[in-house]
């Protein structure tokens, strides 16, 4: 068997005292105890701060100064090794006093038999090391959250630098737009359009990078209401049909249905799905909207007739900043996000998303929803 080692610092005033202690001490197996005896505390406390030890042994009564005030001391000038105190006859009382101070544990002098004393020492020292390492995880995590706080702050930070001058520029754009729409410049107009567009992009690609940094920290937040399902559906079918001269989006079905939930955290999950069919499938014709429900759900199905997804990337594509490799990729802009983000969502909104694809035969995204879910009862009645 190995033999361990543990140095003990003793800070005792009586030699006899630390020659019945040095004695108990043999008799322990297995262990080789390393004894470093000091006699006077005040030597004592500065070698306490000083020397290397494992645990330290001290006497209550050490002069004028007592064993318990040595400990307060020690403690206070971030002595953090086990301390045992060694106490004399009838002065049990004193032991409260001690773990007060800062003391692991006491142990009376005259009852120094070998099992106690070896199991206090090292129950005090693995208890300690316990400790030390408790206060170290929590340490790590406190830094962690701050760290979080920071990151945080700085994103905010950096959405407002950057949201502030676009929305001037879009307010330039806007106004050019408005000019040289009097005088009838269709150049001028289809280049302060496209300024528009691209403004937007960027505003988007904001907004998501915002969102993605929200959903980490746990702190997307929902503004839920009743909605016309049909009615967002179409609103976004109208605004986004103009983004493609080539695919027409074709709605098919309705479900006539009003529906609680967020409604701009929704429509930018449909937003995004016909998106990315426009993006994906170029070089087709149509991409179909399709509207269905019923008695608890609806679901919307966003099928388009390009590439397709190949089965082993099919889960993934929902991971962030995932991107199907290919030429595709890097031709087509986009930073991975839209499906991580828009996952995200409908699982918080407590529906479904997934996908259905073929390589050669399109895809077709598709997301559920409950119409009702638990919400107060005071905004159903004022809702409309
Ligand atoms: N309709 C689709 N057809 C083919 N591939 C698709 C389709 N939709 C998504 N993908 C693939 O899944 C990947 C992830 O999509 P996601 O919307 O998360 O990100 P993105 O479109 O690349 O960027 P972002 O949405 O952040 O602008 C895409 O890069 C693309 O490879
Ligand atoms: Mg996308």
């Amino acid at each position: 068997m190995d033999i361990q080692r543990t140095t003990i610092l003793l800070i005792e005033d009586d030699e006899e005292d630390y020659i019945l202690l040095k004695k108990a001490l043999t008799k322990i197996p297995h262990v080789h105890y390393d004894l470093r005896w000091e006699s006077d505390p005040q030597a004592g406390l500065k070698r306490m701060l000083v020397d290397q030890h494992d645990i330290c042994l001290l006497d209550y009564r050490l002069g004028a100064l007592n064993g318990i005030e040595l400990i307060r001391e020690a403690r206070r000038q971030g002595y953090a090794l086990p301390i045992i105190l060694l106490t004399g006859a009838n002065e049990s009382e004193i032991d409260i006093l001690a773990l007060q101070a800062g003391a692991d544990d006491y142990i009376a002098k005259e009852r120094l038999q070998v099992d106690l004393l070896s199991r206090i020492i090292r129950y005090a020292i693995e208890r300690k090391k316990a400790e030390r390492e408790r206060e170290k995880l929590l340490s790590e995590q406190l830094a962690i959250q701050e760290l979080e706080k920071r990151r945080n702050e700085f994103v905010n930070m950096v959405v407002h630098e950057l949201r502030t001058p676009l929305t001037s520029l879009k307010a330039h754009a806007q106004i050019l737009r408005k000019h040289f729409s009097l005088t009838g410049d269709e150049a001028v107009i289809r280049t302060t359009t496209r300024m528009n567009t691209q403004i937007n992009k960027l505003t988007d690609l904001i907004s998501d990078f915002q969102d993605i940094t929200r959903i980490e920290g746990g702190r997307l937040q929902f503004r839920e209401s009743y909605f016309d399902f049909d009615e967002l559906v179409n609103e976004i079918v109208e605004e986004m049909q103009p983004v493609t001269d080539r695919q027409l989006l074709l709605r098919d079905g309705e479900t006539n249905k009003t529906v609680w939930g967020d409604r701009s955290r929704i429509g930018q999950v449909i937003t995004n799905l016909i998106m990315n069919a426009i993006k994906y499938a170029p070089d087709s014709d149509r991409i179909v909207i399709k509207m269905q429900s019923d008695d608890t759900t609806v679901t919307l199905q966003i099928q388009d007739f390009g590439p397709g997804i190949p089965q082993t990337v099919q889960d993934k594509i929902f991971a962030p900043f995932f991107r199907v490799e290919g030429a595709t990729a890097r031709t087509i802009s986009g930073l991975g996000l839209g499906l991580y983000i828009s996952a995200e969502i409908i699982q918080r909104q407590e529906g479904h998303l997934w996908v259905e694809s073929q390589e050669g035969k399109g895809s077709t995204f598709c997301f559920t929803l409950p119409i009702e879910r638990e919400h107060p009862l005071e905004e159903k009645e004022t809702a409309s």
